[in-house]
């Protein structure tokens, strides 16, 4: 490719308008080649040491195809590519919970998941906690029935920690349930409603 800022190194008859539109046109035809790409998924081998893009997550019980660059989060991409954003982001570094959902069951920090690491696995957010008819999770009864928070920005973290705990331990004592869910944190210091909450949707699970 001509070099635009130098004029002796440009073909002859070319004005520096002509280089610039050939660089142009070169910017385009990488485009279209990542498009390219991205439409034959499973069709092609991806180059040596290049991580695939455009990729299948399983979010809710869903097959979502999202576009996912490769250091991105699992936050990220639930909140800001698939619009799931009852998933909060507080810290964005592993210390308050608020970002947690469920993969494969165990309750995970999103906010400090690589989103290609989590392919092939299932995801679960507060959005896919209700059954279709449209019935709560006993766990998000619970809340509704102690309102166990303050300002609830730490809420659906706190839900889907005690979701993916109950699992373990269906019927905790309070305080195995506060230690359960200690990696948590609510900025409103509401604590002991949160635990009164929760511990109320382990019995209502229990019921159910
Ligand atoms: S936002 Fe992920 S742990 Fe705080
Ligand atoms: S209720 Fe406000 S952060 Fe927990």
């Amino acid at each position: 490719m001509a070099d635009a800022s130098n004029p002796e190194a440009m073909p002859k008859g070319w004005s520096r308008r002509d280089v610039i539109k050939g660089v142009i046109a070169g910017g385009a035809v990488s485009s279209a080649g990542y498009l390219f790409r991205a439409s034959t998924v499973g069709a092609q081998t991806s180059a040596p040491g290049s991580v695939e893009r455009l990729i299948t997550l399983n979010v809710n019980g869903q097959q979502r195809r999202v576009d996912v660059m490769k250091q991105e989060t699992l936050a990220t991409t639930l909140r800001y590519k698939l619009g799931l954003t009852g998933t909060k982001l507080g810290c964005d570094r592993s210390e308050c919970g608020a970002c947690t959902v469920l993969i494969d069951d165990v309750p995970h920090y999103s906010c400090s998941i690589l989103t290609h690491t989590a392919r092939g696995k299932k995801i679960q957010t507060i959005e896919g906690l209700a059954a279709a008819d449209g019935a709560l999770h006993p766990v998000q009864q619970g809340v509704i029935e102690e309102q166990g928070f303050q300002c609830a920005f730490c809420m659906s973290g706190f839900v889907m920690a005690t979701v993916g705990y109950l699992k373990v331990n269906p019927n905790p004592t309070r305080a195995e349930l506060a230690h359960g869910i200690s990696g948590n944190l609510c900025r409103c210091q509401d604590y002991d409603k949160i635990l009164t909450a929760m511990m109320r949707g382990a019995e209502l699970a229990r019921k159910a």
